[in-house]
């Protein structure tokens, strides 16, 4: 399988792209960066992930360079992936090379634009329905949570501890509040109603999340976007993280106690089954497993 990258106008096999050590994504983690799905050749939602894109761009100042949808097309073609069940696309845009000053470059420092494409594999369907486990975790990000920023770290170490716990999710607690993943959103079903952090300062407006959210209302299940306190999730009878690589991801325990009945519960099912159809309908592919 070819391996072909997208890096400032130029497509190189992935092993021959470089970047100059004063890229300020590099020395700053000045950039930001999108994670796109597409099944069978076909996007979910690009334009929402686009419009993602050009609006953290304009919070951070940074020029969004033009035909990015084109861009998408071509790394699916260069690698071979159309017909992939699925597949990402991996964009990030940083405010250049430039000589170390912590205020912006030169204006007319051009953007370094990187992109990738590969397979993902979805999980197959009898370890969906045993479910997975997460992992309370602080959140230690900085204010901007809702700019999908290359500056990663809180969620590296996040992540790491919920590897080190052999679980799969990390769950962000900050003041007392569970927000959202690692790399993640995530929903709590509490009596009959589904619940997850509004989109503030505090959480990435998951694209997942939207879908699922209008998803859920369409079948009537009844939502609510409000802050959820850790010191409620015993009464929690269902979790499910939700995001371009985890899809729907029922959760069944969290610090190795058991959430609700410590099985995969049917709002989780149902949201599922909707996500799938969504995708199906959206990009004329039955969904592999
Ligand atoms: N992560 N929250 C955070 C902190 C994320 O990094 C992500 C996405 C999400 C879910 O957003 P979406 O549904 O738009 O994928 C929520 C990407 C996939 C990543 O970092 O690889």
């Amino acid at each position: 399988m070819s391996d072909i990258v997208y890096l400032n106008g130029a497509w190189v096999p992935r092993h021959e792209a470089r970047i100059s050590p004063d890229d300020r994504g590099f020395l700053f983690g000045d950039g930001i960066y999108e994670v796109t799905p597409a099944y069978g050749g076909r996007w979910l939602a690009l334009d929402r992930h686009l419009g993602r894109l050009a609006r953290g761009a304009t919070e951070l100042g940074l020029q969004v360079p033009p035909g990015l949808e084109q861009l998408h097309a071509e790394l699916l073609e260069r690698n071979g992936l159309m017909t992939a069940p699925m597949a990402i696309v991996y964009l990030q845009l940083t405010r250049g090379t430039a000589p170390r000053t912590h205020h912006f470059p030169a204006e007319d420092t051009p953007v370094t634009l990187y992109a990738w494409a590969k397979t993902f594999s979805r999980p197959d369907p009898e370890r969906w329905s045993k479910g997975w486990g997460a992992v309370t975790a602080p959140d230690q990000r900085w204010a901007r949570a809702d700019i999908k920023t290359v500056q990663l770290l809180p969620l590296v170490l996040a992540q790491e501890s919920a590897r080190r716990a052999g679980e799969t999710d990390a769950l962000l607690v900050r003041d007392g509040l569970m927000l959202e993943g690692a790399h993640n959103n995530v929903f709590f079903v509490l009596g009959d109603t589904l619940i997850t952090h509004p989109a503030s300062n505090q959480i990435l407006p998951g694209i997942t999340r939207g879908i699922v959210l209008e998803l859920a209302r369409a079948e009537g299940i009844p939502c609510c976007e409000a802050p959820m306190p850790l010191a409620r999730l015993p009464e929690v009878s269902e979790i499910f993280f939700t995001g371009t690589t985890t899809e729907v991801r029922p959760t069944v325990r969290v610090n190795g106690e058991p959430v609700g009945d410590g099985r995969v519960g049917p709002v989780t099912r149902k949201i599922h089954e909707a996500f799938v159809a969504r995708v199906e309908r959206e990009c004329g592919v039955p969904l592999p497993v």
